[in-house]
């Protein structure tokens, strides 16, 4: 029997190969119905029970014009696909059948010790100096825990896949979009990480917030140490914010 979901994962493998290396917008308009240009052109941001593609074409927009080109896909959270086209990395998962990056199986880091994780986040594209302050003031906390070091490669995607592959061991931001993390949760759940909100309970997708982790020991230790805040939903209103 065709297996309805290998093939969309399979045709969203292919597109996303395809944005790398020929423009990232050129094949998206077949089939998303969230993403950050249709929400950005007025489509409503609302998950349903239908089953839902949630696209970004390009992730981490200012590398862009460094070469980085990556898209997103996830489908209730069926399936996940980040590619990292200067890297020519695929990252693929899909649910109960793990993760792979170019078809390696990926695993998070095993490691238990805050003071030895490598942690990734971003300073985010909001530039309200109460929210900068709180964004300085968690990475300072969080650093001085101690930690071994701080990351951030200018995409949600690719760090997520970076927890996903145990090369970090947490990323959190307040700030991202669904479309910058949907396909990055499935990607590091099936890697056998957690995501959690930042204040510690369930990831809420339309929330904006983010903590994926290796482990539950460390995505709660971080927890501890973030200034949350609350930006205006994914789901909120069909206007972007930022
Ligand atoms: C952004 C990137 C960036 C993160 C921002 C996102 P974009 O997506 O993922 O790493 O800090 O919060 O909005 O705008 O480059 O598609
Ligand atoms: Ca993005």
């Amino acid at each position: 029997m065709t297996d309805l979901w290998q093939n969309a994962m399979d045709h969203a493998v292919a597109l996303a190969r395809k944005a790398g290396s020929v423009s990232a917008s050129v094949c998206l308009c077949l089939f998303f119905f969230i993403g950050e240009e249709s929400v950005a052109a007025g489509e409503p941001c609302v998950l349903t029970d239908n089953p839902t593609w949630i696209v970004d074409p390009v992730d981490g927009t200012t590398n862009f014009v460094h070469g980085h080109s990556f898209l997103s896909c996830f489908s209730q959270l069926e399936f996940g696909v980040v590619y990292s086209c200067i890297e020519d990395k695929m990252y693929t998962a899909r649910k109960g059948k793990g993760a792979f990056c170019n078809g390696q199986i990926l695993n998070v880091s095993d490691q238990k010790e805050i003071s030895q994780s490598i942690i990734a986040t971003e300073f985010g594209s909001n530039r309200d100096t109460e929210v900068v302050d709180k964004i300085f003031s968690s990475m300072r906390k969080i650093l001085c825990l101690p930690i071994h070091g701080i990351r951030g490669v200018g995409t949600a995607a690719t760090n997520m896949c970076l927890v996903a592959s145990g090369c970090v061991e947490a990323y959190y931001e307040i700030g991202i979009h669904c479309w910058d993390i949907a396909a990055g949760a499935i990607i590091v759940t099936e890697a056998g990480g957690v995501l959690m909100d930042v204040d510690g309970g369930p990831l809420d997708l339309m929330s904006r917030r983010v903590v994926a982790a290796n482990n539950k020991i460390i995505a709660e230790r971080i927890v501890k140490e973030i200034d949350a805040f609350t930006p205006l939903r994914d789901d909120a209103s069909t206007e972007t914010e930022d």
